[in-house]
């Protein structure tokens, strides 16, 4: 899971000065960076709460944890099936989730609120698609035509050698 939260620094540092105006505390968003198809982990984490309301953009509902059980009836149809927790860690305060097989449409800003008025924990997910590779498709096939050349000439020299 190493390399999975990176800060991202160019909009990481005006949003942290902002917070810690208003909150007089700091309090910096996650970058998690992942490739179309892939798990990522969005965490969130706080101690003597036992509720967490996870929201994309504000608006859509992914998941609603609620004294320490998870519901997804008011789940937008595009985490259908897609989120995952970890029971286990729920009673520390943990409400980290797992978002299954991502696509570019689940790219953007995740929250996870908090009741009462304290701080959501927030991360951006960025998605990028991965196109097929034609190209190097062809570069294959190509190496193995040349594979082939390699080993017709190495043979054709054994052969020579022994019919000598
Ligand atoms: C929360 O749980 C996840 C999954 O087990 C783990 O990777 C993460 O380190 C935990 N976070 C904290 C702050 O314990
Ligand atoms: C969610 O927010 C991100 C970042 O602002 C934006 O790129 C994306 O289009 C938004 N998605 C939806 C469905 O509104």
């Amino acid at each position: 899971m190493r390399g999975l939260t990176i800060i991202y620094r160019h909009w990481f540092f005006p949003l942290c000065i902002a917070l810690l105006i208003n909150e007089a505390l700091v309090k910096c968003v996650h970058m998690v960076h992942a490739v179309a198809g892939q798990t990522v982990i969005l965490p969130c984490y706080t101690q003597a709460i036992s509720s967490a309301y996870w929201r994309y953009n504000d608006s859509r509902t992914v998941c609603d944890i609620v004294k320490g059980k998870v519901y997804f009836d008011e789940q937008h149809s595009v985490y259908k099936d897609k989120v995952d927790y970890f029971p286990e860690e729920l009673r520390k305060g943990n409400f980290s989730i797992k978002l299954l097989d991502v696509n570019s449409a689940h790219q953007g800003i995740y929250t996870c609120n908090f009741p009462n008025t304290l701080i959501p924990e927030i991360t951006y997910l960025i998605v990028k698609e991965v196109r097929p590779r034609v190209q190097k498709a062809v570069f294959y096939s190509g190496d193995t035509r040349l594979h082939a050349h390699i080993f017709l000439l190495f043979s054709g020299v054994l052969l020579g050698l022994y019919s000598i």
